[in-house]
């Protein structure tokens, strides 16, 4: 599902410090910088650098420098103490450890946990980073934490259903008023036009090296139609502004609400094309509880939008000031990420004209079966004719 390379975006995975950095600016990278070489020329000052002889004036950069210590905030990061949930190889905790992290509890089931471990005495910060084998769920931890960091996202957002697991970290073990990594997530969709892809899985079949092999089709469409596609489309293939079919704010979900999720939806499209079917992708955003969105006021302002220009999706593809949260966009017109989009193909695609509507609803369950597997139910109508398609993603 998730596989430890190819991140193809550069929104992933940035440089050491860059959850704390991003949300304090440029100011607290140089602070940290400075941290690092603190201890060295304090301990191996020549006797003429000495504070019995005359110091040295104080220059501008010293009174910047001190200045720098003097908020409340650097002392503060300086002794977070972080839960890393699902950490993987433990590249995160790794990242929160030279951020400047007091203790990182880096948390996998996998056995992936026995590499995390050495990967961290590798890098000499057995003492920070203690790495814990074991459920979320079950291993204990037995202090509060300041923060917890998580790189829970499936396909389509909530496929693999990890955001439980993240849940029951932030019921267990969060302060009060502390941050969660990445802090709020959006799901969407949009109707998307695809007449190459269609052509590729379907029309070959229709006559093979003069073979009217078009018996085949039927088989064809199911074959590559049934199940919810995982692949890169472009911006070009989206036929509206997408809707948003759930927003989730990470210090609020619950478990039961993540069971079933509902939308209606109600495009129109922009342009005239063959409707192949609907894309999902979706965004995630790094924030803390104060300036995280009420899920509520999100959600409502996106269903009312109608997608003719929601307000909303514009507004978060042009944030004024980009120190005010970092986003980690999946959509077809940014940079591709290994989580690309979702499909869900129509057997048949629909001729639709501009301006013409596209309604109808979708419902995201989990699977009974396994709840790491998403059933999907997707009712559509549009130029008077409506259609009920039931996939599952396994
Ligand atoms: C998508 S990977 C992320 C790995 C790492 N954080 C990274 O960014 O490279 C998810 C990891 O979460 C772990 N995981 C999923 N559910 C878990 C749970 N309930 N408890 C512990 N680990 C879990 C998986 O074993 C997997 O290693």
């Amino acid at each position: 599902m998730y596989p430890a390379t190819g991140f193809s975006n550069g929104h992933r995975h940035q440089p050491a410090g860059t959850f704390m950095d991003k949300r304090l600016g440029s100011g607290r990278r140089e602070r940290a910088r400075s941290r690092a070489t603190r201890a060295g020329p304090r301990d191996s000052r020549d006797p003429d650098q000495r504070c019995d002889q005359k110091p040295p004036p104080c220059t501008d950069f010293d009174v910047a420098y001190f200045n720098s210590y003097a908020h409340v905030g650097i002392h503060e990061e300086m002794i977070k103490v972080v839960v890393d949930v699902g950490c993987g190889t433990g590249i995160l905790s790794i990242f929160c450890a030279q951020a400047g992290a007091k203790r990182v509890y880096a948390v996998d089931a996998s056995d992936i946990a026995v590499q995390a471990n050495e990967v961290v005495k590798a890098n000499n910060l057995s003492d920070t980073v203690i790495v814990l084998h074991g459920r979320v769920e079950d291993v204990e931890i037995n202090e509060e934490v300041d923060v917890i960091i998580s790189e829970w996202m499936g396909y389509m957002l909530l496929y693999e259903s990890m955001l439980g697991s993240v849940i029951c970290a932030r019921d267990r073990w969060l302060k009060p008023g502390g941050l969660i990594l990445p802090s709020n997530a959006t799901l969407y969709m949009a109707p998307v036009t695809h007449p190459d892809r269609y052509s590729d899985s379907i029309d070959f079949w229709r006559n093979v090296y003069g073979i009217d092999m078009s018996a085949m089709l039927p088989l064809a469409k199911q074959c590559a139609f049934e199940e919810p596609s995982v692949e890169t489309i472009a911006g070009e293939n989206v036929l509206t502004w997408p809707h948003a079919v759930k927003h989730v704010d990470c210090y609020r979900v619950t478990l039961h609400e993540l069971e079933s999720v509902s939308t209606r939806y109600r495009f129109k499209s922009m342009m005239r094309a063959p409707l192949h079917g609907f894309a999902f992708w979706f965004d995630v955003e790094f924030n803390g509880p104060a300036i995280s969105p009420a899920s509520n006021h999100v959600t409502a302002t996106f269903a009312e939008s109608s997608n003719d220009q929601p307000m909303d999706y514009s507004q978060r593809k042009k944030r004024p000031n980009p120190n005010e949260a970092l986003v980690l966009s999946t959509a077809p017109e940014d940079p591709p990420t290994h989580w690309q989009q979702t499909l869900i193909y129509f057997y048949e695609p629909i001729p639709v004209e501009q301006d013409q509507l596209i309604e109808g609803s979708v419902t995201l369950s989990q699977s009974k079966e396994n709840p790491r597997f998403m059933n999907i139910h997707l009712e559509y109508t549009s130029g008077g004719r409506s259609f009920v398609k039931e996939s599952v993603m396994r």
